[in-house]
């Protein structure tokens, strides 16, 4: 699938902001070598090096899995969403600028998103290298929307619990995440920690229907893929930390599958789901 473009407009006005030098860089994070730039170049027109994998993406990014410095890792580029995204991120930061922000504070939380080591820019094309976590996503390990779980049901069910236990903790902190979704969740078995992708939408909150609209996002999972006993088991996990009682996680339940539905009115009326970047059975 080719990039999105904006209209001309947009695209000189970035141009220009690029060309003036709004590229904001990160304090304590190495600027992008050339060799790396190069990739995230031939990643975008699909002339991927040998040496690197691409991975499936939304349509806003390209991501490769590869080798630097004797270190895995993963490239990812940010595709301008729109004309005035970089207009936007002179105001509320660049979207790979807050990841690495927002990355940072979950960490001084204790909790896990991927070490960034490198960022820059290709013209309006915001780069970040991180660390590859040595681990699954959840949408691999425990549902069957590429194939069947790698987990067996019993540590499938474990891992979802202890996932919903994970999210209360979140919410417990005040986080919430942008785009909270099985595969934008990784379990690094070794560290026993799930580690947080696409982190640059998250806002600190505690209101009720912030939170509530995580479960929703992790609900949107389509039910052939994640059963409603598993779904369940998310929500179980998630009452126990929160200490809710039972009429809370009923209201709690109730209210989550009510907005699901709404949620997929909404997406059947806008014409189905956002278009994604696939490449062969990656997730
Ligand atoms: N640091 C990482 N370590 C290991 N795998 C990663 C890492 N970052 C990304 N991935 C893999 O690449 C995929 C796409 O990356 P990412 O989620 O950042 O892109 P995206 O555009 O947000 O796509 P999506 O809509 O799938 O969330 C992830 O689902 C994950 O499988
Ligand atoms: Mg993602």
């Amino acid at each position: 699938m080719r990039a999105p473009r904006g209209n001309g407009v947009g695209i000189m006005l970035n141009r220009l902001l690029a060309a003036l030098g709004f590229k904001p860089g990160i304090p304590g994070i190495e600027s992008l070598d050339g060799k790396l730039r190069d990739v995230a170049r031939r990643l975008v027109t699909g002339d991927v090096p040998d040496a690197w994998q691409p991975l499936s993406s939304s349509a806003q990014a390209r991501v490769a899995r590869g080798n630097w410095h004797g270190q895995d890792v993963v490239l990812k580029v940010f595709l301008p969403r729109g004309p005035l995204e970089l207009l936007k991120s002179l105001f509320r930061g660049s979207r790979g600028v807050r990841a690495v922000r927002r990355g940072r504070d979950l960490e001084a939380d204790g909790f896990h998103a991927p070490p960034v080591l490198a960022h820059g820019w290709d013209g309006t094309r915001e780069i970040l290298l991180m660390q590859a976590v040595a681990g699954e996503s959840l949408l691999r390990l425990c549902s069957r929307r590429l194939g069947e779980p790698q987990l067996p049901l019993r540590q499938r069910r474990d891992r979802l619990r202890e996932f919903g236990r994970f999210i209360g903790r979140l919410h417990e902190k005040q986080w919430v995440h942008g785009d909270l979704r099985l595969g934008n969740t990784l379990w690094n078995a070794g560290r026993q920690a799930f580690v947080l992708l696409d982190n640059e939408s998250n806002q600190r909150s505690d209101k009720p229907e912030m939170q509530r609209a995580n479960l929703v996002q992790l609900n949107m999972i389509a039910p052939q893929y994640l059963s409603r006993s598993d779904r369940l088991r998310v929500l179980t996990g998630y009452a126990a930390e929160r200490r809710l009682d039972t009429r809370q996680r009923k209201a709690v339940t109730r209210q989550v599958a009510a907005d699901t539905l709404e949620r997929w009115q909404q997406r059947a009326a806008r014409g189905g789901p956002r278009p994604r970047h696939w490449v062969g059975s990656s997730g």
